[in-house]
């Protein structure tokens, strides 16, 4: 996820430009540029917040360019790796949000045709594809490009001698802005509202081309397409939430492009070994924190099932002191901000013990990445709300494939049956949407749990620790004590605090737990507390028998945490705000936990 802009007409472009990109920084922040169209391309750049490129910037004058805020996703933040990047004429300037998935071998052509890199990105390869394919018009020189590029993009251009800006847009968002004697291209209106609430949406595979006068929008056959513009009346705020109350909410709902982003390219390398090339070990060891530590225990299950490796995980802060431990070949991190100091010391400690190490995180250049041997990043965009949502339903994303990549590698699994968990994947951003169309009923049940003191959360096998994930979402935003429990451990202690006001909620999934999962609710229900059942839709059974139900789509059982997380945080969500909590910043939380 990165901020992009584009602007032509009577004002400074800088100042336009400048000031839109700082209402985007929610969408990236490890580097930013703009690049002003005037006798030549004026380019400026740097690594860090805007304000950082800003305080260096020279004095450009023009009223056309683009401006980016990146947030790394192919390329460490850097200012070489930081957009706008210029073709080998430095006629042409572009920004890019997204990610290529084939940039690697249109490099290697490209570099063989005589063009000059400067930079790791897939997105520099967009700029020398549209000078190739130029001859004076540069929509005609985008649509030649796109016709080679595999991937999702939103594209933003402007080009020496021209007052156009040229756009399009697949997977990734683009709106226009209407003004008088100008007009504006963004990621999102929030960067626009100071200037313009006439805003016209731009579709999928839609090429624009604005000048200060006119906005023309073409289809993918390159036919004009009419469009009435939409009148805006969120604030500035709302807007940079894309109209939900909280970024948490905006977040959760963000999960079937952060699932889709981080399967994009990683599942079609799952046989060819682009990522992890090398599976040769015994054995794995996870460690991380937190609600990553929670995605961990869901990964040993499919990574013993699918790869049919022995997995342990353990608590990042507690790895130093197992000292008798026999060394894991693997050792795995996970970390979605890759700075929790936890981690980080984790890592260096596996290294130290000559352990091969990998993280997972979300974060382009982060510090867990300076002490592992490999990455592997998630795709999620930045995070804002403290409570993690998207990054830990990608880091499940993550640890899939990576069972999977072995299971192809080591044959441990059936063609047929990899070939059914490849779909299974894919089709994962559909059913999260699924969920998310029936929030309200989260936010229904919610009612019913705002109140209490204590909450249980129940599951089996691999729900248990999605469960436990769901107690802790609760608990951190809520404030409610929610202890996360395997259903079965239930009556060897914990039992004892059941009662009519500590309410349940189970996960009873149709899958070979259920049967346990329904004593398990009977026992509590014998204790008078209120159940709220999270089930399998088509279940008959289940809303017979407890006060509330939510069901979930049907999956194959080894994907269920997927839909059910999503429950969860909603639970969680709307609960918390039922309260009246401060959801975004919970107390005594950070985002990122750099102490020990
Ligand atoms: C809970 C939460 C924390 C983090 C934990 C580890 O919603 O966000 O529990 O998961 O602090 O953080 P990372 O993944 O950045 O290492």
């Amino acid at each position: 996820m990165c901020g992009i802009v584009g602007y032509s007409g009577s004002r400074q472009a800088t100042v336009v430009i400048l000031d839109a990109l700082k209402k985007l920084e929610y969408r990236g922040y490890d580097s930013a540029g703009v690049a002003i169209v005037g006798d030549d391309m004026q380019v400026h750049k740097d690594k860090g917040e805007i304000a950082v490129m800003e305080s260096t910037l020279p004095d450009f004058k023009g009223g056309v360019g683009v401006g980016h805020t990146r947030w790394a996703t192919c390329g460490r933040p850097s200012k070489e790796n930081a957009h706008p990047f210029v073709d080998c004429t430095g006629r042409i300037a572009l920004v890019h949000n997204g990610i290529l998935e084939n940039y690697a071998e249109i490099k290697r052509k490209l570099i063989t045709e005589g063009h000059r890199f400067t930079s790791e990105t897939d997105t520099e390869v967009l700029v020398h594809l549209v000078e190739k394919y130029f001859h004076g018009d540069l929509r005609a020189a985008l649509n030649e490009a796109l016709k080679e590029v595999r991937g999702s993009y939103a594209i933003v251009m402007v080009q020496v001698g021209s007052d156009k800006v040229v756009a399009t847009r697949k997977e990734n968002p683009l709106v226009v802005g209407l003004g008088v004697d100008e007009n504006f291209i963004a990621s999102d209106v929030t960067a626009l509202l100071d200037y313009t609430n006439k805003i016209m949406y731009v579709m999928d595979e839609e090429v624009v081309e604005l000048d200060p006068h006119r906005v023309r929008i073409f289809d993918r056959d390159g036919e004009e397409v009419k469009r009435q513009p939409e009148i805006i009346t969120w604030s500035a705020e709302d807007a940079q939430k894309g109209g939900f109350e909280h970024f948490m909410l905006k977040e959760i709902y963000e999960q079937p492009e952060a699932i889709h982003n981080t399967l994009l390219g990683n599942v079609n390398a799952l046989e060819s070994g682009e990522f992890m090339p090398n599976v040769d070990f015994g054995g794995i060891k996870i460690l991380a924190c937190g609600t990553s530590f929670h995605a961990a225990m869901v990964g040993k299950y499919v990574l013993e099932k699918v790869a049919k490796i022995p997995v342990t995980v353990e608590l990042a802060s507690e790895y130093r002191y197992a000292t008798g431990a026999k060394e894991c070949p693997l050792v795995i991190l996970i970390s979605q901000s890759g700075e929790t100091a936890d981690t980080l010391a984790a890592a260096r400690e596996a290294g130290r013990r000559g352990c091969r190490t990998l993280a997972i995180t979300n974060v382009v250049g982060s510090s867990i990445t300076r002490e592992v041997g490999e990455t592997f990043y998630t795709r999620a965009g930045p995070e804002i709300g403290v409570a993690a949502t998207k990054t830990y339903t990608a880091q499940l994303v993550a640890l899939y494939l990576i069972a999977m990549r072995i299971a192809y590698a080591k044959k441990t699994m059936s063609t047929d049956h990899l070939r059914e968990m490849r779909a299974a994947l894919i089709a994962l951003p559909q059913v999260v949407r699924r969920v998310l169309d029936n929030a309200s009923e989260a936010e229904a049940a919610a009612e019913d749990l705002y109140q209490a003191r204590d909450i249980f959360f129940l599951g089996r096998n691999i729900n248990f620790p999605v469960m436990l994930e769901g107690a802790l979402k609760l608990k951190e935003i809520s404030y409610i004590h929610a202890e996360g429990y395997a259903a079965g451990e239930l009556k060897h202690g914990p039992l004892a605090l059941i009662d009519s006001r500590t309410p349940v909620v189970a996960a009873v999934i149709k899958d070979h737990t259920y049967d346990k999962m329904m004593s398990n609710v009977a026992e509590v229900q014998a204790r008078d507390s209120p159940v709220l059942a999270i089930g399998t839709e088509g279940d008959q059974d289940l809303p017979n028998v407890v006060s509330r139900v939510i069901l979930i789509p049907e999956v194959p059982a080894m994907f269920v945490p997927f839909p059910l997380s999503v429950v969860l945080q909603l639970l969680a969500y709307y609960t918390a705000r039922r309260k009246g909590c401060s959801i975004d910043k919970p107390k005594n939380l950070a985002k990122s936990v750099t102490v020990e």
